[in-house]
């Protein structure tokens, strides 16, 4: 039977939501050989899923030591030792009691007070940011704000120093790209090679600030590494590598996406202009419209039956954020760009014990990103209306968005 769903072509990456409107119509919940899991693409199947103990981001905390040191032992494991100790082993990828461990631990990181204190600051940034473009005639959006905005936020908030910050975007392009199934072996060599260097300089970086501690989030980790009991060394340098990299790669393509939704349908724009009080259901319909992560897997802890499918330990789910976000069982006329829409329960932001981390910064982000864009620049229009997306499951984001005023 041939594959239901084939991401990796450029007429999916146009516009994944015929596809899926199709599959929750005719295949709801379909075997992939060639992704070895099985697909659910309706909103209520993934949030029930997504809620239920029995699935989980990793199966090594039901393994027992024998089978860890196997895994270990595996190919796949060896060929990337770096990617395996910090990527393969961060928050996201970890359950039970680790995972509860570590996400108190960076749950206080960006927690609100940390959040409401960098309100102003983002606005600085912003203005500075539109402040530099006012004399072009034309600006691809994405190179010249939707990258360096969020790139800057994380770096001061962890405290990665100014003068590197031209390396985390690369690297975490490379690293992330090992979560697309059509990866090469190219993109391995890559991968672990970002992932190593990376590592390197946050270790270094942690050395020299556990001995001269500053008001920054790497200082906070490496005293509490410090400490032995709460956070080891592996994971502090995975943890920072994962809010780094997590706190601007979905932000960049959810003010692309976003941007270009609120383009494409002018009629929303002026409401938006006409009300800037709408700009919260706005930023929220942005995410939900054309989220900038799409899929998720999640592994079977226990032999378990869910409808008529019966499911092995070890199996695996994949489950579409980006199809459930336009499931019209759960959203009135889900095809529809409404920056009105509430309520507005969308799974950009994931949901259960995985759910965002960073989600009210990303919304602090989006927010002063897109008033100040609108205030500074109210006739914003696209120079092309169908800007290329990139090829991909996971990650959903444009190639370049180009914009004049
Ligand atoms: C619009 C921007 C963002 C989107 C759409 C987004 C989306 C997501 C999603 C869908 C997940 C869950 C993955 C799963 O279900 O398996 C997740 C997890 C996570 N996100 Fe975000 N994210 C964004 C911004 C951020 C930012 C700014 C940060 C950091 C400051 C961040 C930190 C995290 C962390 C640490 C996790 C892992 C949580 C855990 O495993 O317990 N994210 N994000």
């Amino acid at each position: 039977m041939p594959e239901l769903l084939q991401p990796y072509g450029q007429a999916f990456a146009a516009n994944p939501y015929p596809t899926y409107a199709r599959l929750r119509e005719q295949n709801p919940i379909f075997h992939s050989e060639e992704f070895g899991l099985t697909f659910f693409t309706r909103y209520r199947d993934i949030v029930n899923l997504l809620s239920d103990k029995r699935l989980g981001r990793t199966m090594s905390h039901v393994m027992g030591p024998e089978e860890k040191t196997e895994r270990h032992r595996q190919e796949d494991w060896q060929a990337t030792p770096a990617y395996s100790r910090f990527v393969r082993v961060n928050l996201l990828e970890s359950e039970g009691a680790d995972h509860a461990r570590l996400r108190r631990l960076l749950a206080k990181a960006v927690d609100a007070r940390r959040i409401g204190g960098l309100s102003q600051r983002i606005e600085m940034l912003v203005d500075e940011l539109l402040e530099g473009v006012v004399d072009c005639k034309e600006i691809d959006f994405l190179a010249e704000i939707a990258v360096p905005l969020p790139v800057y936020v994380i770096s001061e908030m962890l405290g990665w120093p100014a003068e590197e910050r031209h390396r985390l975007r690369p690297w975490s392009a490379d690293i992330v790209r090992l979560y697309e199934k059509d990866h090469s072996e190219e993109d391995v060599v890559r991968a672990e090679a970002a992932t190593e260097e990376f590592a390197g300089m946050l270790g270094e970086l942690a050395e020299l600030r556990r001995s001269d501690p500053r008001d920054d989030l790497i200082s906070a980790f490496a005293l509490l590494e410090s400490d032995g009991e709460i956070l080891n060394k592996d994971e502090l340098i995975a943890s920072c590598m994962m809010l780094l990299n997590a706190g601007h790669e979905a932000l960049v393509n959810s003010a692309g996406n976003g941007l270009l939704a609120l383009l494409r349908h002018p009629e929303q724009g002026r409401r938006l202009q006409r009300d800037r009080s709408m700009m919260k259901t706005a930023t929220e319909e942005m995410l939900r419209y054309d989220s900038p992560l799409q899929f998720f897997h999640r592994f079977v802890l226990e032999d378990m039956s869910y409808g008529d499918f019966e499911f092995r330990q070890g199996d695996k789910v994949g489950l579409l954020y980006g199809s459930g976000n336009r499931d019209p069982a759960a959203f009135e006329r889900p095809d529809s760009f409404d920056i009105g829409r509430d309520p507005n329960r969308h799974l950009a932001f994931g949901l259960g014990p995985h759910f965002c981390l960073g989600a009210p910064l990303a919304r602090l982000e989006l927010g002063i990103l897109f008033n100040k864009l609108l205030r500074r620049f109210p006739g914003v229009q696209l120079v092309d209306e169908h800007p290329e997306y990139r090829t991909g499951l996971v990650f959903r984001g444009l190639k370049q968005l180009s914009v004049r005023w």
